[in-house]
């Protein structure tokens, strides 16, 4: 039995410390098995669906919520595991009935009252109140998940902080939707992912609601809560809504960057296929120092001057990390590859001169130690590599096949695989299908790599 116990331990690392002791009846997690995340998630639930409702007062640094969980058993689990780092768990719920957990480590263990067999659909309710955990990305020393600051809270959660608010399967390769409803005090605005359904003021709060309908990663759900001037400026080409978050006072230049949203929206559906949500916008935070990040349908920024380009780049990342998710972290460079290279293809339509932004990558991805695309390490997630290696591979690519061929093969790729997780050899396989063994020769050695093939310069653009 020990001998089995420390196989499987070195096989498949434990989602918690060795030495972390379970009430009776509870077993030790495995985690789902994401390569460079192993203790995140859980391999036998598919979670469809959270409806989340969400509780929150301004200045303070609590949430108190309502998760409530609707997952198809993917083996037969006579224990549930989910990732929860937050708040104090209140009860728990199986099909209505309460349930024996126990919330240990990052992890909350649910007994249900009897085997759930595979294929089974159940639901979770999880009541909780508290604070949220203090999480810091160790790789850029981001604080991740929800975040309290003066004026209101904001999440940011990528790649593993949305389990500090919400119980969830933290893993990009289990999707879902989202309903959520949102409860802060009268003359704050609450304004998340999705589309906004319902609000109502009662008794000195208002309630929001948004429907998240198209599944997304844990990561890219984002709420912000705070005293915000919602922009809506006229809608893009395709019907698709643009809304914007903008806290009272943020400067006028500070907004402009997000003027150009619906030509933005035009460019990359000429080369993606059609925007895969009704609506868009972004968020900007009260904190100047945040990174931009690709929240779903409602895009985060810093209240600081950004660059078109980065503007570009997280809309560029609601087709590829939002609706395309990755199937493991490891594989980051399909979203950061892409939407880096987004950045291109909207300075060429502006007219640019695109030798210089090519060099630039290059020259960064030549400074950084050099890796093929697959991250073995957490670190490595959002190097240069996943960013320019990945963006430079998919321009060797576009030089091999020329620019219908290569806009073929990205629309493809999309209108395939979106709403699903994707992996490299997703890619690859549209990529040989319209390009042959040519396409995959040209694109190979910047996958694989460690070597930097030489820079593409033949062109037809
Ligand atoms: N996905 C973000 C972007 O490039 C970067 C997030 C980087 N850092 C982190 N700790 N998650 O738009
Ligand atoms: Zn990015």
């Amino acid at each position: 039995m020990k001998r089995l116990l420390l196989t499987l331990a070195l096989a498949c690392p434990p989602a918690l410390a060795q030495t972390t002791t379970l009430p009776p009846g509870f077993t030790a997690p495995a985690g789902y098995g994401d390569r460079i995340y192993p203790a995140l998630g859980d391999a036998g639930l598919d979670v469809t669906h959270y409806d989340l409702s969400l509780s929150a007062t301004p200045g303070v640094d609590s949430v108190a919520g309502r998760a409530v969980l609707s997952i198809l058993a993917r083996r037969d689990l006579s224990q549930i595991n989910l990732d929860f780092a937050g708040p104090g768990v209140l009860g728990v719920k199986v099909d209505g009935r309460a349930a024996r957990h126990a919330h240990v480590g990052d992890k909350l263990l649910i007994l249900p009252p009897g085997v759930l067999a595979a294929g089974t659909a159940f639901t979770v309710t999880v009541a909780y109140s508290g604070t949220p955990a203090l999480h810091i990305d160790p790789a850029d020393d981001l604080r991740l998940g929800w975040i309290t600051q003066a004026g209101g809270s904001y999440v940011l959660s990528e790649p593993d902080g949305a389990h500090t608010f919400f119980p969830c399967n933290d893993v990009p390769a289990d999707g879902a939707s989202y309903s959520l409803h949102l409860d802060v005090p009268a003359g704050f605005t609450a304004i998340a992912s999705g589309v906004q359904t319902h609000s109502q003021m009662r008794a000195g709060r208002v309630y929001t609601e948004f429907e998240q309908a198209a599944p997304i990663p844990s990561y890219a759900l984002t709420v912000h809560i705070g005293r915000f001037e919602r922009v809506t400026p006229p809608d893009a080409a395709g019907g698709i809504q643009i809304r914007n978050a903008f806290p009272l006072g943020l400067p006028a230049e500070v907004r402009a960057t997000f003027d150009q949203t619906p030509a933005m929206l035009g460019v990359l559906a000429g080369w993606f296929g059609p925007y895969p949500y009704p609506v868009y916008g972004v968020a900007v935070t009260e904190d100047p120092q945040i990174l931009a990040l690709e929240t779903a349908t409602l895009s985060t920024f810093p209240a600081r001057q950004e660059t078109p380009a980065t503007a570009l780049h997280e809309l560029a990342h609601q087709w590829f990390g939002d609706s395309l998710r990755l199937g493991d972290w490891s594989e980051v460079w399909l979203n950061e590859g892409f939407a880096t290279y987004a950045e291109l293809l909207w300075a060429q339509s502006q007219g640019q001169d695109t030798a210089p932004l090519l060099a630039r990558w290059y020259a960064r991805l030549a400074r950084a130690p050099a890796r093929g695309l697959v991250a073995t390490q957490a670190r490595q997630l959002f190097d240069a590599n996943s960013y320019y290696r990945g963006a430079l591979a998919l321009h060797a690519l576009r030089l091999k096949v020329g620019d219908a061929l290569f806009r073929q093969i990205l629309s493809t790729y999309v209108a395939r695989f979106s709403g699903q997780s994707v992996r490299t050899a997703d890619l690859l396989g549209v990529v040989g299908q319209f390009g042959g063994p040519a396409a995959l020769e040209a694109i190979g050695p910047w996958l694989t790599g460690p070597e930097i093939p030489a820079l593409p310069t033949t062109g037809t653009f």
